[in-house]
């Protein structure tokens, strides 16, 4: 399952790094192909002649060697993945703070593929507050974690903090790249963003939705093999390539979009703040200002998520999202069922770093039997991977 897969393993400062030989040696075997970064320090644990001869690549550490520059960008975009085991207590603060004095961290901090630490340090350091805080910073960040083991540790000590074994490493790198493309042939409708309702030929009634979340799932989906349609409506966020766009501005395209994709689409995610009310009469020429007061009549726009519900088939499944001020729980699930979703997202306007215009979103989800599923604050990127995973997990359940 790792034939041809390109591995780059980040190796830090830690009594754990002689594992990293080990786990080096399994990865070549399983059929990846891997380079070698380490820092100066993982080098007094593991000698880089060592981990050469077994990668047959030359191992890097320093940004330049003998007047010659080493490349961090093209290591970054050359890997399919950047595992950095054993992660120490000082590297894991460094990619925390984006602290970038040696290569790994360059290579790390240009990387553009997903990276997954294996931390290793003695039990008081990984309880430490702050180990605690600088883990929570990097997953919020998107990157991922092989959970420590607990065991014997380098100080004699018994507890957590072992970096996990080379063969549990195997195995999380295993599933994950069958994860990655578990939506192969799977066709996924997407909303993001706001709807603009014209009011004139220059005005519109709007809200203050980016788009950020939408487009992550999209992009979360689009790696995992998926066939994605976004049906999104304006805005101003890149959408990576790869992805079938359905530029809309009106609830009322919105909609339209929505039923056409949705008849031949395996699941669909309504990410959108969609507009609920829409000007009865547009006004076909710029409404002049005068003294009295303007009054706009509004009427209903159809709620996309419930009409898709409505014509749902057995094996389609709609995924909704909540974005609520008060009794955020009760009307999260009132919604799931008045809309025949099977999984609702809710996330509270209440939640500091959660919402509109965030980079970051705290998440609750809920399925259609009330089970409910929490989540930390994190950057939207790692958020939408929270919500694959659970619709993964759903979908095939
Ligand atoms: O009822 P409420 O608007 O709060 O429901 C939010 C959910 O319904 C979101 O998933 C949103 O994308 C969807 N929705 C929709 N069409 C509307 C209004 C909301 O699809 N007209």
């Amino acid at each position: 399952m790792l034939k041809g897969k390109k591995i780059l393993l980040g190796i830090s400062g830690s009594i754990a790094a002689y594992k990293s030989v080990i786990l080096l040696r399994l990865l070549i075997k399983a059929g990846a192909e891997v380079k070698v970064v380490m820092t100066a320090s993982a080098k007094q644990f593991v000698a880089p002649l060592t981990l050469s001869t077994l990668s047959k690549n030359e191992v890097l550490s320093e940004l330049s060697d003998n007047d010659s520059w080493s490349n961090h960008v093209m290591l970054g975009r050359w890997a399919d993945i950047m595992v950095i085991a054993p992660l120490s207590c000082n590297t894991l603060s460094k990619m925390s703070t984006g602290l970038c004095d040696n290569l790994l961290m360059a290579v790390y901090l240009s990387a553009i593929c997903p990276v997954v630490v294996a931390p290793a340090m003695d039990e008081d350091m990984w309880n430490h507050a702050t180990t605690k805080d600088n883990l929570k910073k990097i997953l919020s960040n998107g990157n991922s974690i092989i959970p420590v083991e607990e065991g014997e540790l380098a100080s004699g000590l018994i507890g957590p903090g072992r970096m996990a074994e080379p063969e549990s490493i195997i195995i999380w790198l295993q599933e994950y790249f069958l994860e990655k493309k578990s939506f192969v042939g799977k066709k996924i409708l997407i909303t993001a963003g706001p709807t603009h309702e014209a009011i004139d030929p220059v005005r519109f009634i709007g809200n203050h939705s980016s788009g950020k979340m939408g487009i992550a799932v999209a992009e979360e989906f689009l790696k995992r093999g998926a066939d994605v349609t976004l049906v999104c409506g304006p805005t101003s966020e890149i959408i990576p390539p790869g992805v079938h766009v359905v530029n809309v501005v009106s609830a009322a395209q919105m909609y339209d979009a929505c039923i056409k994709e949705f008849a031949d689409a395996n699941i669909a995610v309504m990410c959108a703040a969609v507009a609920d009310y829409t000007i009865t009469n547009i006004a076909d020429k710029k409404i002049k200002k005068d003294d009295g007061k303007l009054l706009l009549e509004l009427e209903k726009t159809k709620d996309i998520l419930q009409s898709l519900g409505a014509s749902k088939k057995e094996k389609q499944f709609l995924v909704g999202f909540a974005l609520e001020t008060n009794n955020e729980k009760e009307n999260a699930l009132k919604k799931l069922t008045a809309k025949n979703a099977d999984m609702i997202v809710l996330n509270s306007l209440n939640d500091s770093g959660a919402g509109f215009q965030h980079p970051t979103n705290k998440i609750t989800i809920f399925d259609k039997s009330g089970k409910e599923y929490e989540f930390d604050t994190k950057l939207k990127v790692a958020v939408a991977a929270d919500i694959v995973n659970t619709i993964h997990q759903l979908y095939n359940a």
